[in-house]
């Protein structure tokens, strides 16, 4: 059995929750690569929350501002414990989250007693304090970390985790099928057909906290920064922009995106692709939720710590280390590792 903590009990631990009713039951989760035959068990959850702190996961989930559907039933009956604030309620956060309460636990006596083995943290953006304080909180306990979080954690503790043999995954989970993902996939089959990119543009709009809370200056140039960043690495210096652009709440967990890009080809005739796609946000994330714990596992035992290039390059939008490769190709990277290596007794 693998042993999870979550951290933050939003829309995409809603969604990664309830996946697990079906992982665990064998049912098809489209898209998942399986590494690991166990089930995957959440063993600690935090929030800070008065309408989830307390409260059994399977109510929480679904507690509001949550707004991810209700999929399936969902058994665990765990008690949502009060995680620290720290920055969890900057700025516009403070009018959407209703605060605890409650006196904070000890989060690494938790990780301890619960036996955690991967932590999954799915902190608001722009929480840097909170999503660094629950990593060190993770290493100190032995358990290994996902950043799902735009926070360069990956980046700033890998060092740390690698010296201490314990895996990291960060920064900025890359969803399954998300406008980033599809944005990147876009770009390479043009460049695979001999398409010069010259600009690319992508808007997205949500009805969910995140989509809320990007709005806010600072937030919106963040992840504006990043999910560019990552397009550009497979573009050959075109100009692109990418990023949230509006709240819409009556969209709920749905995830509607917009991409425009412009290429030259053949002796410089131009040529313009125009997507639109609609997506649901709780959901885009299970699929690298589910092979990210199975991996985080396999690695924890085997000793293998730090940020993996083969793990994060393909998950994340923003890796410690960045590279040009198409999706494709890191994730026949990623397998040619999983073929290759010798689990250490
Ligand atoms: N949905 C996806 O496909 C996807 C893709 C990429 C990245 N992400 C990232 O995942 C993260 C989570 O996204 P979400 O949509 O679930 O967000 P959300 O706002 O719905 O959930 C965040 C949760 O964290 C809790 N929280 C805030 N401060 C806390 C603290 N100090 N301790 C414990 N809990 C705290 C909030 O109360 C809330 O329940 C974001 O950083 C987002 O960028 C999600």
């Amino acid at each position: 059995m693998v042993r999870v903590a979550l951290v933050g009990v939003g829309n995409a631990s809603s969604a990664f929750v309830q996946s697990l009713e079906l992982f665990n039951n064998k049912h098809d989760i489209y898209g998942m690569h399986k590494f690991l035959e166990e089930p995957i068990e959440i063993v600690a959850a935090f929030d800070i929350d008065k309408r989830k702190v307390g409260k059994p996961l399977k109510e929480a989930i679904f507690s509001p501002p949550n707004v991810v559907a209700k999929y399936t039933e969902v058994r665990n009956d765990l008690i949502v414990l009060r995680g620290p604030t720290l920055d969890g309620r900057e700025g516009i956060l403070s009018d959407i989250i209703d605060e605890s309460d409650d006196q904070p636990v000890s989060v690494r006596d938790e990780l301890i007693r619960t036996k955690a083995e991967v932590v999954v943290s799915l902190l608001p953006t722009g929480t840097d304090k909170a999503s660094r304080f629950y990593a060190e909180e993770s290493l100190e306990a032995g358990a290994a970390f996902i950043n799902t979080t735009p926070s360069a954690v990956a980046k700033e503790l890998g060092q740390k985790f690698y010296q201490s043999k314990i895996p990291i995954f960060g920064d900025d989970l890359l969803s399954q099928i998300g406008g980033t993902a599809a944005h990147v996939g876009i770009i390479s089959f043009l460049r695979e057909r001999g398409v010069k990119v010259v600009r690319s543009y992508q808007v997205d709009i949500a009805g969910t906290t995140e989509a809320t809370i990007s709005l806010e200056g600072w937030r919106k140039e963040l992840k504006k920064g990043l999910k560019s960043n990552l397009i550009a690495t497979v573009s050959d210096g075109a100009e692109v922009t990418a990023g949230t652009s509006d709240y819409v709440g009556f969209l709920g967990d749905r995830r509607v995106s917009y991409m425009v890009i412009e290429g030259i080809y053949s002796f410089g005739v131009p040529v313009r692709v125009d997507v639109s796609m609609k997506t649901y946000d709780g959901p885009n994330a299970v699929v690298p939720l589910l092979e990210l714990v199975q991996l985080a596992k396999i690695f924890l035992g085997e000793r293998k710590g730090g940020p993996l290039k083969e793990v994060c390059s393909l998950y994340f939008k923003s890796p410690p280390e960045q590279d040009s490769l198409s999706l494709e190709e890191r994730r026949r990277r990623l397998e040619d590792l999983m073929m290759k290596r010798t689990p250490v007794r």
